[in-house]
């Protein structure tokens, strides 16, 4: 079987994350959106919670699951006989960024391969801190975020 992950924060899923699973969805037989639990930063949600949020916005997309890791991608990727990283590719400023991890992921293990995505045009300005920073300051994120998660952002944003 053919999986991929997709591996990120997703501190909240925006719809770019959410077009580049559906996209991955239609090429891999499953895809995995992989969240990294990162100890020493502190989200806006916690993993339980984007866990959650994530399930609610891929419920239409049968061959798509969602798992936490910790540690090494390349790990939790041997641990379940993963080969493939996807990742969305928004602007030529994430490239240089994108690339390191690419090629550390390909040290770390040779036999992984990285796929970038481009991201819709549409998204290309998108990221979960400009959601969060919209949010913050009242603005509206319709749009930007799946609409099925749009109540929680917005209340979690302004009752932490
Ligand atoms: O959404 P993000 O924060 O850009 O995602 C970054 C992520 C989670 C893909 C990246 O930080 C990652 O894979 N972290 C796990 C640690 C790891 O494997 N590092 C080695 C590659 S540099």
């Amino acid at each position: 079987m053919n999986i991929a992950v997709y591996p990120g924060s997703f501190d909240p899923i925006t719809n770019g994350h959410l077009d580049i699973i559906e996209r991955a969805s239609k090429t891999f037989d499953q895809v995995i959106v992989g969240i990294l639990v990162n100890p020493d930063k502190k989200g806006l949600f916690s993993i339980e919670e984007r866990e959650r949020l994530i399930e609610r916005v891929i419920k239409h997309i049968p061959n798509a699951r969602v798992e936490s890791f910790s540690g090494l991608l390349v790990n939790f990727m041997k641990e379940r006989d993963i080969k493939v990283i996807i990742k969305g590719l928004r602007a030529v400023s994430d490239f240089e960024y994108e690339f390191q991890m690419a090629l550390m992921n390909k040290k770390l293990n040779p036999n992984i391969e990285t796929l970038f995505m481009m991201t819709d045009a549409k998204y290309s300005f998108l990221s979960s801190s400009s959601v969060k920073q919209v949010a913050m300051f009242g603005g509206s994120i319709n749009g930007l975020v799946p609409d099925e998660i749009i109540e929680d952002v917005m209340y979690r944003m302004h009752n932490k």
